[in-house]
């Protein structure tokens, strides 16, 4: 059992949340106004607390960033990042601009790095490890589909983190593609962009991606 602090109150934190709670561990959701999260705590039993986003930062010994991606860094500053050094960080968090879709077509405000490197050289003691970031957090937790176990795309530069993140992946009913190192995430969180388009377009949002292997 670890225990996991959750940087957020939307629908990612709350899907993470209570899966983690399902496969056995405590789980802490930290947020500026625990009142929205008062239905989520009672759904979800005793291992499930809410706090400010500085109670998770400390609480979890595993970490995950579920916040909008424009204010992530600002979130961790806030938080405290002493309590988030030499953790490892899920990073499920999608550099998404202000401006609407074009065509179905997200737009990012990152240019040649991704969100993850960004925020890796801003926290170097951190161990962040992409992931979660391209599939809806409808489908995040024992995702279902007859084609068999979706893939989940994740990368970061510590080993030790991936194999951590790999092991919830394995539980939450995910296929594990290891694309390396931070740099990855420049075409990791692209990701998110393609798997909106069906949605934006066609209303379409119950789509996982798989890599095929011959
Ligand atoms: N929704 C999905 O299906 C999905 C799928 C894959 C990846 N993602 C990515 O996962 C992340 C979380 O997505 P989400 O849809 O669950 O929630 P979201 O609406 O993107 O983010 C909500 C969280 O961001 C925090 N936040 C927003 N503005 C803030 C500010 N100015 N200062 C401090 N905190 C602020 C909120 O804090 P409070 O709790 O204090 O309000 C809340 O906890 C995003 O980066 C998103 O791109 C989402």
């Amino acid at each position: 059992m670890v225990k996991v602090g959750v940087l957020g109150s939307g629908a990612v934190a709350k899907a993470l949340g209570s899966g983690l709670i399902k496969s056995g561990h405590e789980v802490m959701l930290g947020t500026r106004d625990v009142s929205k999260l008062a239905d989520w705590k009672t759904n979800n039993g005793n291992s499930a607390s809410v706090g400010s986003f500085e109670d998770a930062a400390k609480f979890g010994d595993l970490l995950i960033l579920a916040v909008q991606g424009n204010i992530a860094a600002e979130v961790i500053e806030a938080a405290g990042p002493q309590h988030f050094n030499h953790k490892t960080v899920i990073d499920p968090t999608n550099p998404i601009a202000k401006e609407s879709p074009q065509d179905g077509v997200l737009k990012f405000f990152t240019k040649d790095e991704s969100l993850i490197e960004i925020l890796q050289a801003r926290f170097p003691e951190v161990h962040f490890v992409k992931a979660f970031n391209s599939v809806g957090s409808g489908q995040m937790y024992m995702p279902s589909f007859k084609e068999g176990k979706p893939s989940m795309f994740i990368c970061g530069n510590n080993t030790a983190a991936k194999a951590q993140v790999n092991e919830i992946l394995d539980k939450f009913g995910w296929e594990v593609e290891d694309m390396g190192k931070a740099i990855a995430g420049r075409a990791i969180e692209p990701l998110c962009m393609l798997w909106c388009i069906p949605g934006f377009l066609n209303n379409q949002w119950s789509h996982a991606f798989k890599l095929l292997k011959a």
